[in-house]
């Protein structure tokens, strides 16, 4: 193993340079190949629970309760680290649906998309599902870090945000971004405060710097020394003598160092009026920090260290203001931190949250995964049951849709016309990013099972546009011209399907009965 660096603190470690340079380099490809997890984080039902979450701090702040707000003037929603897009772009649809209650009251959001990768931000400007919302100034996008200095400057509208330039609070949504930025590392507990100072090892073939291929040959050891006030600032020091005086066992805490200067920052730009609202892997409780396997780092692509919300919580509240979180075993870690303000100031806020605890969104996961382990196939009703449940998650079609298929066209009337409203609805919140799967085609495929052969022709081709020529979809697309007597149609698309396959049995099945009853007096 080849010493990299060694005696840093963990956020000054050079993992974080090769972090940034991975988000980077990769850009949109970190998701649609799949590499890096996001399909909980971006699911409908935290897009929608978060919407709502935005509305109910609005309408707080609007009785006059909460923060003032300036009818008429947006209200700036700046997302961090937004990767594919897809929340934002489901949040914004949220609150679309709503358009009719907040625009009578003057509350008009502007969400902004913000990451550090360039082709990221390129891929955003270019999307046909964003364009509607670029159009009418609901979306900005900001090639940017919290964690620099440059001012946030929005590419669309040229508005540069600086400190205390909002007129209004400022609503901030994180998803694994807490856990992807800089953390420290201290060992605490029973009067004790240790730093952990790292050294930074690499098995990684061959010398030089490290590369953000290497992650997974990256190790850090670490030693610890008593510090006294880490940081030099009041409230992050007091947290850090917090955790060492009433921890009645030794724990290796992370503070994430990077996400609380980011928050900070962002609470300068609204004057220190703003609603955080962070969902990661990570704990709510310190007792979850035990030993020192929180300061190794998780590789899924880029890496990840366990977010220490407690600290977050602790650092908001100690600064006058209050925070939510979901239920300590959750499956990922749900939170929201208001500037300022106290639960009592935030009553809709509040009861929204008490209803979010007990119906957590994303543990609608445990459900599924349940049913993913069965192979049998489903009916049309539980099919139509799950898509609902999930809000229209499209990954249901995914994951079911070989299942539920063969059960389709027997299916009544009602059953399948229920699917297809079902099915339209997750269709809207299907939003592109690359990905190799066919998803397109698998919605043309039950869309022509239910009967609706206008909508299957229309998601074929869309399915061609993003995919490119396939034989089945040619024969699919013939099997329909088929069943609506056009057989000259059908016969010139069973053709394109065998120029694509000669040997495709069904394509040669079907032209010849395309031929025969063409033929038939
Ligand atoms: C784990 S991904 C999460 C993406 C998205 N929020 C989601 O849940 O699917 C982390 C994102 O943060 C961005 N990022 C990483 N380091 C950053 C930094 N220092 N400043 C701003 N964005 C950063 C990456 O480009 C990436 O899009």
């Amino acid at each position: 193993m080849a010493v990299v660096q060694s005696d840093v603190r963990l956020s000054e470690c050079l993992i974080w340079d090769l972090q940034r340079k991975y988000y980077a380099k990769k850009g949109p490809e970190a998701w649609s190949t799949g590499t890096v997890p996001m399909w909980i984080t971006n699911h409908p039902r935290l897009a929608g629970a978060f919407a709502q979450a935005a509305v109910s701090f609005v309408l707080d702040c609007l009785r006059g309760s909460g923060h003032p707000i300036r009818a008429g003037e947006p209200i700036h929603v700046v997302e961090l680290g937004a990767g594919t897009g897809r929340f934002g772009f489901r949040f914004l649809r949220r609150i679309e649906a709503l358009e009719h209650v907040l625009g009578p009251l003057g509350v008009r959001f502007r969400y902004v998309l913000t990451d550090i990768s360039k082709s990221t931000v390129k891929g955003w400007r270019k999307h046909e599902q964003l364009a509607p919302f670029f159009a009418s100034g609901q979306l900005d996008v900001a090639c940017w870090s919290p964690l620099d200095d440059a001012p946030l400057t929005l590419e669309v509208s040229g508005e540069r945000l600086v400190p205390g330039s909002l007129a209004n609070p400022l609503i901030v949504i994180a998803n694994y971004f807490v856990d992807t930025v800089a953390t420290d590392l201290f060992r605490v507990g029973q009067g004790a405060l240790d730093e952990g100072r790292v050294t930074l090892k690499s098995s990684a073939e061959g010398q030089g710097k490290p590369k953000p291929a290497d992650f997974p040959h990256l190790s850090c050891e670490y030693e610890y020394v008593a510090v006294d006030a880490a940081y030099g600032d009041e409230l992050l020091d007091d947290l850090l003598r917090w955790y060492a005086d009433n921890l009645d066992e030794t724990y290796h805490v992370p503070i994430p160092i990077g996400a609380i200067r980011a928050l900070r920052r962002l609470e300068d730009l609204a004057a220190g009026r703003m609603l955080v609202r962070l969902a990661d892997k990570g704990a709510l409780d310190p007792s979850k920090f035990g030993g020192e396997e929180q300061g190794t780092p998780v590789v899924h692509g880029s890496l990840s260290f366990d977010a220490n919300f407690d600290a977050l919580r602790r650092l908001f509240e100690a600064d006058g203001g209050v925070s939510y979180a979901n239920h300590p075993r959750a499956h990922l870690s749900l939170v929201a931190l208001v500037s300022k303000l106290r639960a009592t100031d935030l009553p809709g806020l509040s009861a929204m949250w008490a209803d979010l605890v007990l119906r957590d969104p994303c543990e609608h996961h445990g459900v599924l995964q349940e049913i993913q382990k069965g192979k049998d196939k489903i009916k049309p009703r539980l099919f139509t049951s799950l898509l609902r449940d999930s809000a229209f998650d499209p990954h249901i079609v995914s994951k079911f849709q070989s299942r539920v298929l063969p059960n389709v066209e027997k299916a009544g009337a009602g059953a399948r016309e229920k699917m297809r409203l079902a099915l339209e609805t997750a269709w809207e919140q299907h939003f592109y990013i690359g990905e190799d799967e066919d998803i397109e085609f698998l919605f043309a495929a039950l869309f022509f099972a239910i009967g609706d052969y206008d909508r299957s022709i229309q998601l074929y081709d869309v399915s061609r546009e993003r995919h490119g020529e396939h034989h089945v979809t040619w024969h699919n697309i013939g099997v329909i011209s088929l069943r609506r007597d056009r057989y000259d149609e059908a016969i010139a698309l069973f053709d394109k399907s065998l120029a694509l396959k000669p040997d495709y049995a069904a394509a040669k099945k079907n032209r010849a009965l395309a031929v025969k009853l063409k033929g038939a007096p």
